[in-house]
């Protein structure tokens, strides 16, 4: 076995790595980090804020960027999204199924659309790309799938989140099963769980359970009740994703690794 140096390890130069919702939160911290350490960006997501930000990540990395605006529950849009990469690169290294939802609505009052639209999402939105990443992947004999799924795929955080749970749920066993299916394809499939991250979508959350808890028939929050007492920041999951898609972790495949300051110990 060739054994690489500790900065050839994390060296992505010539790599193609594609994140999904990277205009913000953790997905663009990602897309940012993996720029820095040299690798080619492919940035998808709903909101044109994307756009804006492949510029900016082209300008001050040196790396290529590219932003598709792509809604991942759409079989259309993925379906293109990956026809642009192949078009553009000609290959992808790694994939980092970020984009996500996680409205707050406990089952009881949840109408089937709200419903439809999480596990739409969260669920079938990481499969129609890991299933058009595996079908580029597989003529490499080269690969990486990361799946950022929740400490809620392992452990309900707070009420409201049920619909949300069940999808991340969903991403871990999709991951673990998928891990299996690739690995004769030397394609590693493994999954994030972060706990309380500071990102925009959370701060909207958490302006909105303020205003609910201002309702005493609201039910209560739990409260972010973390070890390492704080949130973490975007950065902390892209490091930890750039572990994984890189060779350091070549052994490491149908994990999940837990980010959360020790929020799953309570
Ligand atoms: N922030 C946390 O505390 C936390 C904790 C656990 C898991 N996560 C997971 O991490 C991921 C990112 O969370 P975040 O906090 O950065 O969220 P965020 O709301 O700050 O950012 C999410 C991004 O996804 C994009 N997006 C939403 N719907 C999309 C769609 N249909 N197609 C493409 N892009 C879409 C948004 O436009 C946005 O850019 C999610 O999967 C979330 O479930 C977050």
């Amino acid at each position: 076995m060739n054994i690489k140096k500790t900065n050839e390890l994390l060296d992505f130069h010539g790599q193609t790595v594609l994140v999904t919702g990277a205009s913000m939160g953790i997905g663009y911290g990602i897309a940012r980090r993996f720029a820095e350490a040299g690798a080619d960006i492919v940035l998808a997501d709903i909101s044109p804020l994307g756009e804006q930000k492949a510029q900016e990540l082209a300008q001050t990395f040196g790396v290529k960027t590219l932003f598709v605006k792509t809604d991942v529950s759409s079989e259309n849009d993925v379906i293109s999204l990956f026809e642009q990469v192949a078009k553009e690169f000609g290959k992808l290294d790694a994939l980092i199924n970020n984009a996500g939802i996680f409205p707050m609505k406990p089952v009881l009052e949840m109408d089937l659309a709200l419903w439809e639209k999480i596990q739409a999402i969260n669920l079938r939105g990481t499969f129609l790309c890991c299933r058009e990443a595996g079908k580029l992947m597989v003529k490499t004999k080269k690969g990486n799938i990361i799946n950022i799924a929740s400490v809620d795929a392992l452990h309900p955080s707070s009420v409201g989140l049920a619909a949300y749970d069940a999808s991340k749920h969903g991403v871990w066993g999709l991951t673990k099963n998928l891990a299996l299916e690739l690995a004769p394809h030397k394609i590693r499939v493994n999954a994030i769980a972060p706990g309380g991250i500071r990102t925009e979508g959370v701060e909207t959350m958490s302006a909105g359970a303020t205003k609910a808890a201002a309702n005493p028939e609201a039910p209560a929050e739990a409260p972010m009740d973390v070890p390492w007492g704080r949130m973490g920041e975007p950065d902390e999951m892209a490091t930890t994703a750039l572990f994984l898609a890189s060779d350091m972790a070549s052994y490491v495949t149908g994990s999940i690794i837990v980010a959360d300051g020790g929020m799953l110990l309570k």
